[in-house]
């Protein structure tokens, strides 16, 4: 496999004044690695299943990263030196500082002094708040919150760039633009992996922070104009403007749906599509992996599918769809994907030039933990993020796939259940949004809309379209009631 011709090819390499690592990126357990003991210990051998035996060459090391030794054997353990990170030794401000170091030049001291100043008031306590008193879909790391907000205020930023003009605004305006922009980046990063039982709760905590505390006595450090009526969740920023507006102004009044349209596909805009909507194309746009997490019958499926089916632009993004089962293995996963991509150049490749490959993994946490519990599909998935790309199975010479052009979106159920909680290591690559559980009253709004359409289109009669109403409050009582 590709483990024994990359470790051949090192070991007959001539140039040994150059020293070669074999690095083995994800989870080590008692079994795969058994066979590696004897390349571990003094013999430094690699004993293949052919009978064919491999000396390693004195110039070659190994090197293990994985995130715990947890299912390691002490036949591994001892034969190796350890290193030690935690994330917390790290900790978000080193992100945050190289994140400073790719603003605009035309930022002065003045605006990157705001910035700074935005980022300590509100994010530790914020990270406090969902580690010690809230409940999140799926357990985030504080860097990849951090890196999320960061990400997305980048993104908001850029907007400013593009408009020139905007740069060349006096310090103070640039600020005040900035503080929407922040404002919205955190509501959709720190703020936005929480279940629906905690929104309310982190919604007052920013409250708080932004307003000041009379019960703590803690003051705010500057006004932000912020909307005060509804959540944080309930608007969007456009920094260009300087506006803040509810997402529902952003519905169009009178959406049509097509006579027709078969009433499984029609999709309701309420305000929670226009906010996935957004996100997910301003993420894709931007080359920003991510990933929703919510209940099922949410919508995650068919938004997504909707915003890369519809709404980006057809010459510009080409999909490809992956929906992932508890059989799923890694095989299978690449086989899908290395089947869509063009070669491009040399061990490159990607969708056709000039266009950009979305990958969609639906259902990322389903496929079945092996005994020790690694996940193949999703540590390949991995690789591609860490190391933009595979080796290519297909070709004896197992050389590496570059991958380029190309993205990953991805859904999930919570993890519980039959729904497994995906390594942090890969998690870590994804602004995460939450969905929240769906109000009865847009559920309503949901199902009149779709039943009154089909009753019109559909030539009912006036006596049975009058009771869209009931039949809409009965299927929901019936439904609650078992549910
Ligand atoms: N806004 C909406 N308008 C119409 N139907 C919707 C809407 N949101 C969700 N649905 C319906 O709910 C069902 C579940 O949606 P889906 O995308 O499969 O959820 P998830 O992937 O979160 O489990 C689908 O049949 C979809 O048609
Ligand atoms: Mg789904």
């Amino acid at each position: 496999g590709v483990l024994a011709v990359l470790y051949r090819n090192f070991a007959n390499n001539p140039d040994a004044e150059i020293r070669k690592w074999l690095v083995f990126d994800g989870p080590v357990d008692a079994i795969w690695i058994e066979n590696m003991n004897t390349v571990l210990d003094d013999n430094r051998k690699l004993c293949l299943m052919s009978g064919e035996i491999i000396q390693m060459s004195p110039n070659m090391n190994l090197i293990f990263e994985p995130m715990d030794l947890d299912v390691a054997s002490p036949a591994t353990v001892s034969r190796c030196g350890m290193i030690f990170l935690e994330p917390e030794l790290m900790g978000w401000e080193p992100i945050f500082r190289s994140w400073l170091q790719e603003l605009p030049e035309a930022f002065g001291e003045e605006v990157i002094k705001a910035i700074e100043d935005l980022v300590n008031w509100f994010i530790p306590p914020l990270i406090e708040f969902v580690r010690y008193k809230a409940h999140e879909t799926t357990p985030t790391q504080d860097q990849n919150l951090v890196r999320s907000c960061l990400r997305i205020l980048r993104v908001l930023i850029k907007s400013l760039e593009d408009d020139k003009s905007k740069l060349e605004l006096p310090a103070k305006e640039i600020i005040t633009i900035i503080d929407g922009a922040f404002m919205f980046s955190i509501t959709w990063s720190v703020c936005a992996s929480v279940t629906t039982e905690y929104r309310k709760a982190c919604n007052d905590c920013v409250k708080k922070l932004l307003l000041g505390d009379l019960d703590t006595g803690v003051k705010p450090l500057k006004k932000i104009v912020f909307p005060d009526r509804g959540t944080i969740y309930d608007h969007i920023y456009f920094p260009v403007e300087n506006k803040w507006k509810n997402w529902n102004e952003l519905i169009d009044k009178d959406q049509k749906i097509p006579r027709d349209a078969s009433p499984q596909v029609v999709i309701i805009t309420t305000s929670d599509k226009m906010k996935y909507s957004w996100l997910l194309e301003t993420f894709v746009k931007n080359r920003i992996p991510t990933l929703f997490v919510g209940p099922t019958g949410t919508g995650k499926s068919i938004y997504i599918q909707n915003v890369l089916q519809n709404v980006l632009d057809k010459d510009k993004f080409t999909t490809i769809e992956v929906g992932f089962s508890a059989q799923t293995s890694a095989v299978q996963t690449q086989g899908i994907i290395d089947g869509k991509l063009d070669k491009r150049r040399k061990d490159h490749f990607g969708p056709r030039f000039g266009m950009e490959c979305v990958i969609h993994v639906d259902d990322l946490n389903m496929p079945k933990k092996e005994f020790y519990g690694a996940q193949p599909p999703v540590e390949l998935l991995r690789q591609f993020l860490d190391q933009g790309g595979w080796f290519d199975l297909a070709d004896n010479k197992h050389p590496f796939r570059n991958i380029i052009d190309t993205m990953l979106v991805c859904s999930m159920g919570p993890p519980g259940g039959g729904k497994t909680f995906i390594t942090p290591r890969m998690q870590r690559h994804f602004n995460i949004v939450a969905f929240t559980d769906v109000d009865d009253h847009v559920l309503t709004y949901i199902f009149k809309t779709i039943l009154a359409w089909w009753f019109d289109s559909r030539g009912f009669s006036q006596d049975v379209a009058r009771m869209d109403e009931k039949i809409v409050a009965g299927t929901m009582k019936i439904y609650t009631n078992i549910q």
